[in-house]
């Protein structure tokens, strides 16, 4: 991973120019440059977006239904081409980002495992699709496996696990190809609060060890305030940025950030923000 990260972690919000205090810039993970997104049938999903996500951030898309959080995500995965503006990975366009030696992982809300498979099997899966040697790929493999707590289950099958435990999976499938940049679509959305909870605390503590630049999307306030280091708050037809807020709390956050007074407080105003974002006539607001 880039040097850059290793200096502080608390601004993340500060994207790439030197602090007053003249640290080192933080290099600019993703660039949405008037990124738009108008689909075949006319639809007008993303007005122009513009919006830069720091190497190291947890960054956080939340918004009202079909306000265009998957489309945004996807354009920065690369999975869907924005059909006006443009995308910069690392200050480099999409073919850089290869070059580089840079990895995407993408986690959706369904863990899709292969039934047949082992858990082992299946967290290989992306590892053996990139023709990675068997002796390369099992270190990674049990390393992700213990990162998400599974060691004693690598040889289960999918069917054996809970869905918090297949996630799990899901998340450990995500690490072994050790990623740059790592996509969460509303992971845990299926998963009841107190295994969601669980997970949020692992992912937390996943994202502190390695600064591993993140974008989430959830419609779980409390999910956004507790994970994320910057909040994007998204206001539809078209989707686009309504505002943004900054989390700047210690780290790695746990239980005791869950129940102070400064968490409720940041998430009664994410929800204020959010009744705002949904009503109809919704301006862009301040970011
Ligand atoms: N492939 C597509 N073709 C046409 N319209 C789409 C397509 N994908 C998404 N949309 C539309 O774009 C808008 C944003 O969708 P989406 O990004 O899935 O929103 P969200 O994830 O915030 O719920 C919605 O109006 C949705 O119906
Ligand atoms: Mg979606």
């Amino acid at each position: 991973m880039n040097a850059l990260m290793s200096s502080d972690a608390i601004d993340h919000a500060a994207p790439v120019s030197s602090t007053a205090t003249g640290a080192t810039p933080r290099l600019p993970a993703v660039e949405v440059l008037s990124a738009e997104k108008v689909f075949a049938n006319g639809t007008r999903a993303l007005a122009p977006i513009d919006l830069t996500i720091a190497d190291g951030e947890f960054l956080t898309l939340i918004g009202p239904s079909g306000c265009g959080k998957s489309t945004l995500l996807k354009m920065i995965a690369n999975l869907l081409q924005p059909s006006d503006g443009r995308l910069l990975w690392w200050r480099g366009d999409f073919s850089q980002v290869g070059q580089e030696g840079r990895r995407f992982a993408f986690v959706f809300q369904e863990p899709t495992l292969m039934p047949w498979a082992r858990v082992d099997t299946n967290v290989r899966l992306p590892l053996d699709l990139a023709d990675m040697p068997r002796s390369g790929a099992e270190p990674l493999v049990a390393d992700a496996l213990a990162r998400v707590g599974l060691s004693a289950f690598a040889r289960h099958y999918p069917r054996q696990l809970s869905g918090g435990m297949k996630m799990r999976v899901s998340i450990a499938r995500a690490l072994a190809t050790q990623p740059n940049l790592l996509l969460m679509d509303e992971p845990f959305g299926a998963l009841d609060e107190f295994t969601r909870n669980k997970l949020d605390d692992d992912l937390v503590r996943l994202w502190w060890e390695r600064k591993l630049t993140t974008v989430f999307v959830t419609h779980s306030i409390y999910e956004a305030v507790f994970l994320s280091t910057r909040i994007v708050v998204l206001a539809a037809h078209p989707g686009r940025i309504f505002r943004t807020m900054t989390i700047d709390e210690p780290q790695p956050r746990g239980e005791s950030f869950r129940d102070s007074p400064r968490f409720a407080a940041y998430c009664r105003e994410l929800s204020t923000w959010l009744a705002e974002a949904s009503l109809p006539a919704a301006t862009g607001g301040k970011t």
